[in-house]
């Protein structure tokens, strides 16, 4: 009997292990690797959530937390003008704070569209907007050099067929409610909507490298692959453009190729995230403040230096950081991000080197005291992220015989290695280590980065 039981265990995890490596597709890894290879290099996007959730201003979630119906939320449409909109403005400031792409909700969960779609009325096109807001944005984003990516929500409460779930504003409080709830809509013609949607995107306006689909939560009275006909529309996507990158929220996580990088939103991994023991494609999401949409009375903002811990320690860990700017209702940044930006486009300005086509240091380096390293494979150098900027004397444990040649990132200004210097007694010394030498005044950079050249 336990013989048995062995057995069949073992016949589950091996079948285990082969479902979750199955594939849909017949892309080598060789392959996957240089059709996202752009976007391993760029490291740094840009998220925008915009739609008339901005308008109320208090979450682009706010349909749902508040329960508002479809008539209540009207008022949002019927004024939604985005005066100031100016999507030339957005691709430079985008370009200034270092960004090389940027990811646009085109619908987002209440299900109002940016695009001009012919599967709805329901889109900028009959606002007081009264035009394709995508289309300025994506010839405005391809002319400032940057690759564009769609956002589009998988789920849609405004859609009269998209079946009332936990999610949806109208949940009913009883879970004996959703049938009689439900009674009428047809998720098969909601489903031939989004399929349709999703080609009218990867369609019409031109080359589209990225898409963002918005999002799977299997389970009773949640929604997965079979509501979306994942595999059906991953397969489109991937025909219509053969080298768009694919977030990994299609509920397809068991196929090796059901997704091509994973998304950590709203929190920092704690190393190179896996996948079936492999280092895989991963970038962070992650807002200034608590909300995606433009929320007026929200005062969590991350500081500068947040930030740009968060963008260099995503790159030590081989990943992205797409970080959301949410436009007011007039169609601008907010002063808040805006300064964000300037901020982050400051330090980029001199120290991107150490961001662009790099990635996790060689584990042979070990990370110095209050440091961040990043590496750059071509190159091969290292650059160390002085978080805390320290006295004069920075050893740089087990670096003996490894480097070449150290400078400032930001001038060029050569850093001396040194012997360790100081009165009083000499602290006993690893002879492995080295010693820079540092100017005791902190160069005028939020962080400031030593690139070493390596042996
Ligand atoms: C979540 C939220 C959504 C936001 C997204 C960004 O899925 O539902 O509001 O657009 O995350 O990653």
């Amino acid at each position: 009997m336990k013989k048995l039981i062995l057995t069949c265990l073992m016949i589950l995890s091996v079948w285990g292990f082969v479902s979750a490596q199955s594939k849909l597709g017949t892309e080598t890894e060789e392959q996957k690797k240089e059709r996202m290879s752009w976007w391993t290099q760029n490291r740094f996007g840009m998220f925008i959530h915009w739609g008339i959730y901005a308008l109320p201003a208090r979450h682009e979630w706010v349909k749902n937390q508040e329960r508002i119906t479809n008539e209540d939320y009207q008022k949002y449409f019927n004024h939604f003008d985005p005066d100031l909109y100016n999507p030339k403005e957005w691709a430079k400031k985008a370009k200034q704070a270092g960004m090389k792409y940027a990811v646009i909700t085109t619908k987002h969960h209440d299900g109002f569209c940016l695009f001009d779609s012919k599967y709805t009325d329901y889109k900028a096109t009959n606002t007081p907007a009264g035009r394709d807001l995508i289309k300025e944005f994506v010839d405005a984003f391809r002319t400032e050099g940057l690759k564009v990516g769609f956002y589009y929500s998988l789920i849609d409460w405004h859609h009269p067929d998209f079946t009332i779930d936990q999610n949806h504003p109208q949940r009913p409080n009883d879970p004996k409610e959703y049938d009689k709830l439900n009674k009428g809509r047809d998720m098969n013609v909601y489903r031939e909507y989004l399929h349709n949607q999703v080609r009218e995107l990867l369609t019409n306006y031109g080359k589209i490298d990225i898409i963002w689909l918005d999002f799977s939560y299997p389970g009773e009275n949640g929604k997965g692959e079979k509501d979306w006909d994942s595999k059906k529309l991953l397969a489109m996507v991937r025909k219509l453009q053969p080298g768009i990158i694919v977030n990994d929220r299609l509920n397809l996580s068991d196929y090796e190729d059901g997704w091509d990088f994973i998304t950590p939103e709203q929190y920092k991994v704690t190393k190179w995230p896996e996948v079936n023991g492999r280092k895989v494609p991963w970038e962070t999401c992650q807002t200034f403040s608590g909300s995606w949409g433009y929320y007026r009375d929200e005062y969590t903002w991350k500081d500068t230096k947040q930030l740009l811990v968060l963008l260099i320690e995503s790159v030590s860990k081989g990943g992205n950081l797409l970080l959301n700017v949410g436009p007011t209702a007039r169609g601008d940044f907010d002063w808040r991000a805006d300064r964000s930006l300037a901020s982050i486009g400051q330090w980029m300005s001199h120290n991107s080197r150490s961001i662009y086509g790099c990635t996790q240091a060689p584990e042979e380096f070990e990370v110095p005291e209050h440091s961040i390293l990043t590496y750059n494979p071509e190159t091969n150098r290292l650059y160390i992220h002085l978080v805390d900027y320290p006295l004069q004397n920075f050893r740089l444990p087990n670096y003996k015989g490894k480097i070449k040649y150290a400078q400032f990132l930001h001038d060029g200004s050569e850093v001396k290695i040194t012997e360790r210097y100081g009165h009083g007694t000499k602290e006993a010394e690893n002879e492995n280590d080295i010693n820079l030498s540092l100017p005791v005044t902190k160069p005028n950079y939020e962080i400031p980065v030593i690139e070493l050249f390596l042996k």
